[in-house]
């Protein structure tokens, strides 16, 4: 269609988000990919493919299957329907999430305090939603921000604050003037969005005693905390990994969400949510959080595909609910990939105070700062003309002021795709440096 052509509505007659960058920024990166297929892709935070498994996937729907018949005494009838028909709200594999979280985490929960999403992604927007509850209300959020948080927030009205992340993870005191600058406002901060372990974009993660001063500080505030944890188990270094907020949460401060995107597989779309905050009803009856939660998702999702569901919980039960265990492999590949990238930006690039790199103790991303703004018209340049994707960090910005930084991701490559993805983001860097400096 052209654009002389007679149009039915216009995007300004939609919800304001549509339009918003937080919500175009996803399509316009998986966009450039598609457009230039040879490229080597830094960009992309998928896991890594070489060991999905489609058999496995039955494997994993059959021992769910005999999980329900055997340990849990369903007739075969019944787990058929548990399976195949319309399902419980809140999810069928809740139970084993809760151990999931025990194993791997040393979290207890009330398997009743637990949504089953579809995707993380969901997991955000029911939380999000519920917490929007007028005009007055904000979210904070730890920036660079994960970019699927700052477009939900768009689409449920919700502004979003940001807070300073720095070297650090979370800069404390910059949050505690944030709370009191909104406060100020007349306006109502209700949580602090923060992804303590290896963060999408920076790589940086909290410190033990520092996860500690921010549950201390968010008790303070009367603040919740949405921790969001899709990477934590992938940890470079021998050794316990710091525990979680939601670990160390003994006042119901930390509403936990989770992905299986990169620990199972990203096709199965589930996530979930642990929202154990005590809510008292009109009748005064109390219950969890989550059952609130669980009331939205009824309206926008209605359940969490059980199939779906099914094939996560097969294989939870298989690696006795340990997602550490069940990616051992992963973790090397991760590792080795990390270490890789961060030798060979090293070796591009020695001694050049203006091209610096941070190193992530594990995850997926790794942060170059360049000495020039890096846009959205640069990252097609680098596509076209040399044939390497990377994400530009200010996506993940909520205003337009440049950034000098890009963002690469080690998850979805080998170590010789990251060789010449380097060798092409070297050229790139070195030629615009020199186009600059001429
Ligand atoms: C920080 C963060 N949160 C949430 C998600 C979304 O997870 P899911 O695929 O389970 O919806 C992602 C996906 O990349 C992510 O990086």
């Amino acid at each position: 269609m052209t654009a002389t052509e007679p149009v039915d509505l216009t995007v300004a007659d939609l919800h304001p988000a549509l339009g918003d960058p937080a919500l175009t920024s996803m399509n316009f990166l998986n966009e450039v990919s598609e457009r230039y297929p040879a490229a080597v892709s830094l960009a992309a935070g998928r896991p890594y493919e070489e060991f999905f498994d489609l058999a496995a996937v039955h494997r994993h729907l059959d021992t769910f299957h005999r999980h329900l018949t055997d340990d849990l005494g369903h007739s075969s009838e019944q787990a058929r329907r548990l399976l195949l028909q319309y399902g419980r709200t809140k999810g069928i594999v809740h139970h084993l999430i809760a151990r999931n979280l025990a194993v791997d985490e040393g979290i207890t929960v009330d398997p009743e305090a637990v949504v089953v999403t579809v995707g993380c992604q969901e997991a955000m927007f029911l939380v999000l939603r519920a917490l929007r509850a007028g005009p007055e209300d904000v979210l904070l959020a730890v920036a660079p921000t994960y970019v699927g948080l700052t477009g939900a927030a768009r689409l449920v009205d919700l502004p979003v604050w940001p807070v300073a992340g720095g070297p650090s993870g979370v800069d404390l005191a910059d949050l505690s003037a944030q709370v009191r600058r909104a406060r100020a406002a007349g306006l109502r901060p209700r949580a602090c969005y923060v992804m303590p372990d290896f963060a999408n974009p920076s790589g940086v993660s909290i410190s033990a005693e520092d996860r500690r001063r921010l549950l201390t500080l968010a008790a303070e505030e009367d603040l919740l905390l949405l921790e969001d944890n899709p990477y934590g188990l992938f940890h470079s270094a021998d050794g316990p990994r710091p525990p979680t907020l939601k670990a160390l949460d003994t006042g119901r401060r930390v509403v936990y969400l989770g992905s299986f995107a990169k620990t199972v597989l990203p096709g199965a779309r589930v996530g979930y949510v642990v929202a154990d905050q005590r809510v008292a009803g009109p009748d005064s009856r109390v219950g969890p959080l989550a059952d609130q939660l669980a009331m939205i998702k009824s309206m926008v999702t209605v359940n969490t595909s059980p199939i779906a569901q099914a094939v996560i919980g097969g294989r939870l039960l298989e690696n006795g609910c340990s997602l550490v265990v069940a990616n051992t492999r992963e973790r090397s590949a991760y590792t080795r990939n990390l270490r890789h990238l961060v030798t060979g930006l090293r070796r591009r690039f020695p001694g050049t105070a203006a091209v610096r790199w941070t190193v992530p103790a594990g995850g997926f991303f790794v942060v170059v700062t360049v000495p020039f703004p890096v846009d959205d018209a640069l990252l097609d340049r680098s596509a076209r003309d040399y044939g390497v994707l990377w994400t530009p960090m200010a996506h993940f910005y909520d205003d337009t002021a440049p950034v000098c930084a890009l963002r690469l991701s080690v998850s979805a490559v080998t170590p010789q795709q990251i060789d010449v993805g380097l060798d092409r983001l070297a050229a790139l860097i070195n030629d615009e440096v020199a186009r600059r400096a001429g």
